[in-house]
């Protein structure tokens, strides 16, 4: 199932510490190569003798006085998956607040694979208002939870809290890691073109950018070859390969030539474009009572008239209208729709979070809640994956 993935197992310190052994021999046993990250609490728990004798592999244990110079980032690129498993409120407060203070939280500071958590605690610590403000943080910034369950804690207690059961934690890598065999090419375009009407002149829309750029983050971490056409300039994790481009048409150009399995159209491309844009400035005294336009092309378009079509998802931002984006995704023979109305408080352009739903083929709709739009990216990348995997 795991032939060959790269999976690295981070194990905090937690009574739980002791099914990680279990989950460590359920990777092996599904062919992941697999290594491990222990902290000092871990250590309270299970020793790295047990871990090295069912990964064939020592455990690591240190920052600062292995063999490698730089542990961390050597660890954190050569993953393709971390598990925290379990993962202790404090260790999730300090990766949501970006803190790395040992081995661990520098690692997943320092990846930019998916980092999927299991968390274990007393039901008091996991329901204390950091900890909840920790895990959206957490889930805001893209990474990945199963668990906790409820049942029998440490010290004799019961509740929430207890660490998700080894096969569990094995399924959700599964679908993380699912369809994503590495060779998955994932085309996202972002951002509102602009269509010069001189130099310095423009016609262009208030889109940002982010949803896109969090969707080509998203896609990345999950080892995806991406390339991303954005006419914005927020920045993107560096295994991204970003074109950088302004107009529709540079648009339509730089995607014809992308061949891609999946492509999601993120970007407000413009629909209107200057019919004429001179290389100097229209100045004031020359007056221009109005702009003569033409159509721009249809970026969308052309990757659904594809030969050799691409899962295409499309985008529609309107003021309202669900009808209008349902018959849209038929006219515009996309695979899905993420439709958001824009006059919607947490949905507009620019915001850091968003509120979609979800539409298919077949007109039917899928109203999620508002999330930051990192998690919107892994929903909408779960759901490809899902519908990829349905089809063979
Ligand atoms: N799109 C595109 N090229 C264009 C216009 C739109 O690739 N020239 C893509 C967008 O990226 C989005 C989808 O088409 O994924 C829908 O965009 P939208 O502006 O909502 O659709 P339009 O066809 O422009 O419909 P309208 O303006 O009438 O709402």
């Amino acid at each position: 199932m795991l032939q060959g993935r790269r999976v690295l197992l981070a194990v905090t310190g937690g009574v739980a510490a002791y099914k990680s052994a279990y989950l460590a021999r359920l990777l092996v046993e599904a062919g992941a190569d697999v290594e491990v990250i222990l902290t000092d609490s871990s250590q309270a728990f299970i020793g790295p003798q047990t871990f090295a004798a069912i990964v064939g592999r020592h455990p690591h244990t240190d920052l600062f006085h292995g063999h490698s110079v730089s542990p961390h980032t050597d660890l954190a690129r050569w993953c393709e998956l971390v598990v925290v498993a379990p993962a202790t409120a404090s260790t999730m407060g300090k990766i949501a607040n970006g803190i790395s203070s040992n081995l661990l939280t520098a690692t997943v500071l320092a990846t930019e694979v998916p980092v999927l958590f299991a968390p274990a605690m007393h039901t008091e610590m996991w329901e204390h208002p950091a900890t909840q403000r920790n895990l959206s943080t957490l889930r805001s910034d893209g990474h990945h939870f199963v668990g906790p369950a409820s049942g029998a804690l440490a010290g004799g207690d019961a509740g929430i809290g207890r660490m998700a059961e080894p096969e569990q934690i094995m399924e959700a890598i599964a679908g993380i890691l699912g369809g994503s065999d590495g060779s998955l090419r994932v085309l996202v375009t972002a951002g509102g073109t602009r269509e010069p009407l001189d130099p310095v002149r423009f016609l262009g829309n208030r889109s940002s950018g982010k949803m896109g750029h969090a969707i080509a983050d998203e896609a990345a971490r999950r080892g995806y070859q991406v390339t991303l056409v954005t006419a914005s300039d927020l920045a993107v994790v560096p295994s991204v390969k970003v074109v950088e481009v302004e107009t529709a048409a540079e648009m339509l150009e730089a995607v014809s030539g992308i061949e891609a399995d999946v492509a999601i159209m993120a970007a407000a491309v413009a629909d209107f474009r200057p019919a004429r844009s001179g290389d100097e400035k229209i100045s004031r005294s020359e007056g221009l009572s109005s702009i003569e336009l033409e159509p721009t092309p249809d970026v969308l378009a052309s990757v659904i008239d594809r030969e050799n079509r691409p899962y295409v998802v499309g985008f529609a931002a309107e003021t309202g209208d669900l009808d209008r984006a349902v018959a849209k995704t038929m006219q515009k023979g996309v695979d899905l729709l993420v439709y958001n109305d824009v006059t919607e408080p947490g949905s507009g352009f620019g915001s850091d979070t968003n509120r979609v739903v979800i539409v298919d083929p077949e007109g039917n709709t899928d109203r999620w809640p508002l999330l930051g739009k990192r998690e919107v990216a892994a929903r909408l990348l779960d759901r490809v994956n899902a519908d990829l995997s349905a089809r063979g």
